[in-house]
């Protein structure tokens, strides 16, 4: 198929499919005709790995095997180079990766043939404050890319992928601020965009500032889980004798994403058991061990995110999580939520002042912010740039599919 430019947008939550041609671009459709994928695997222990909402739903079906969620967190971590154990086979987070990936090129590919080229989105920072790092991931990405055949590989930030998106729409010109808050990454640019610049070949003078910072909604859920959820299962639970706490880490684990599967192992299973004689109150323990014996980690995440979203419209909100723990379904109040997350919101506050620092503009200078990604419908989000750009207007526009789109104009202007 001649003329048809394509960008992957792999996000820690939803990955998108773009593509566009001489006139438009639009997002494929990749599981039941929905345009986002959940970046979600499920390896069988027995059988051929599923993706997306099909990933999801064969681990709540309880089949043998391990559900990985937040992959893209991997490869800002060591973890990409590790294994993790799958019923008696171990397998590669890169081999887990992979096949992600292929199965999102197969998916394309049956609607547009093999393609040469790719644009990947990646965030301006994979890892705060380590460059050798992050330019590890990106290599990572890229061989992947290339072992499933394509020839040319581009990268381009996320947020500037998302101001191409948002330019289709823009009248007039203007600076814009993109605020791109996801599930892990919070990415910032000011661009300057109009109908006239989207015409021009080299767009390196509109960009003005670039910015990002490891947070986003799985720190969210995470912090959410450990203020709101987890002391019902023994968090920061005192020991016998006022000697101390029960250790933090398994909790850690459990409320993190793409940690949860390092609990499920008879390791584990016997620590907590030890460390219930130890607790003053053991029956919260035997929650936390219901949990891990039932692998029920996910399905505790997914409960959290859930009420966390449903406190982007109602004060308050149920965790329904008593079957999976045998304990309370915990009502957690939005003002409890946003004290949870109070740092890394400060985070984001400080981010968005350094990137306007960057710039040389002071916030008056900005037309529009552009919202986007699926925590900046976050209630608290909005308010917090609301008073830092109080002239600017705000916009909202496809919060899952606007990087996407814009990775496939950017796959136009590079290879067409
Ligand atoms: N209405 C809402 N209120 C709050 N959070 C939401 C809402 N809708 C979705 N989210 C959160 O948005 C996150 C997913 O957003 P998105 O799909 O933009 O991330 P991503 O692109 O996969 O991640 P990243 O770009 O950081 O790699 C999840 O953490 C999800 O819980
Ligand atoms: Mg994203």
């Amino acid at each position: 198929m001649a003329d048809l430019f394509c960008g992957i947008d792999f996000g820690t939550s939803n990955s998108t499919v773009a593509l566009a041609d001489r006139s438009r671009a639009w997002l494929l459709p990749l599981e039941a005709g929905e345009v986002t994928l959940p970046s979600a695997v499920f390896w069988e222990a027995d059988g051929p790995p599923s993706f997306g909402r099909a990933a999801v739903t064969a681990y709540v079906e309880g089949v043998e095997g391990r559900l990985m969620r937040a992959l893209k967190s991997t490869l800002s971590s060591s973890l990409i180079d590790e294994r993790t154990a799958i019923g008696n086979k171990s397998v590669s987070f890169k081999a887990v990766l992979t096949a992600f990936f292929r199965h999102l090129v197969t998916l394309q590919a049956a609607q547009t043939g093999p393609l040469a080229s790719i644009i990947l989105g990646r965030p301006v920072h994979f890892v705060d404050g380590d460059p050798a790092a992050d330019a590890r991931a990106q290599a990572a990405l890229e061989q992947i890319a290339r072992s499933l055949g394509f020839a040319h590989v581009g990268f381009q930030f996320e947020p500037i992928a998302a101001a191409l998106h948002y330019e289709q729409s823009a009248s007039a010109e203007e600076l814009v601020l993109i605020v791109d808050i996801g599930g892990g990454t919070s990415d910032f640019s000011i661009v300057r965009v109009g109908p006239e610049r989207a015409k021009a070949a080299d767009r390196g003078a509109d960009i003005l500032a670039n910015d990002g910072i490891r947070v986003g909604g799985t720190d969210f859920d995470r912090l959410l889980s450990l203020a709101q959820l987890l002391p019902h299962l023994g968090y920061l639970a005192p020991t016998k004798g006022g000697l101390g706490t029960m250790p933090r880490h398994y909790y850690l684990d459990l409320a993190s994403w793409h940690r949860i599967n390092f609990l499920y192992n008879q390791r584990v299973a016997a620590d907590l058991k030890a460390l219930r004689l130890e607790a003053v109150r053991p029956e919260l323990i035997d929650r936390m061990m219901k949990v891990v014996a039932g692998r029920h980690g996910h399905a505790l995440a997914m409960a959290v995110e859930t009420a966390k979203i449903a406190l982007s419209d109602a004060p308050a909100a149920r965790m329904l999580v008593s079957d999976l723990t045998g304990g309370p379904n915990p009502v957690v109040r939005r003002e409890g939520f946003e004290t949870a997350v109070d740092a890394p919101l400060q985070r984001i506050a400080d981010t968005i002042a350094a990137i306007l620092q960057q710039a040389g503009l002071t916030p008056e200078r900005i037309g529009t912010v552009f919202m986007t990604g699926g925590s900046s419908g976050l209630p608290v989000l909005r308010t917090l740039v609301a008073a830092a750009l109080p002239q600017a207007r705000i916009a909202t526009g496809d919060m899952l599919g606007s990087v996407g789109t814009g990775l496939a104009l950017e796959a136009r202007r590079r290879f067409g």
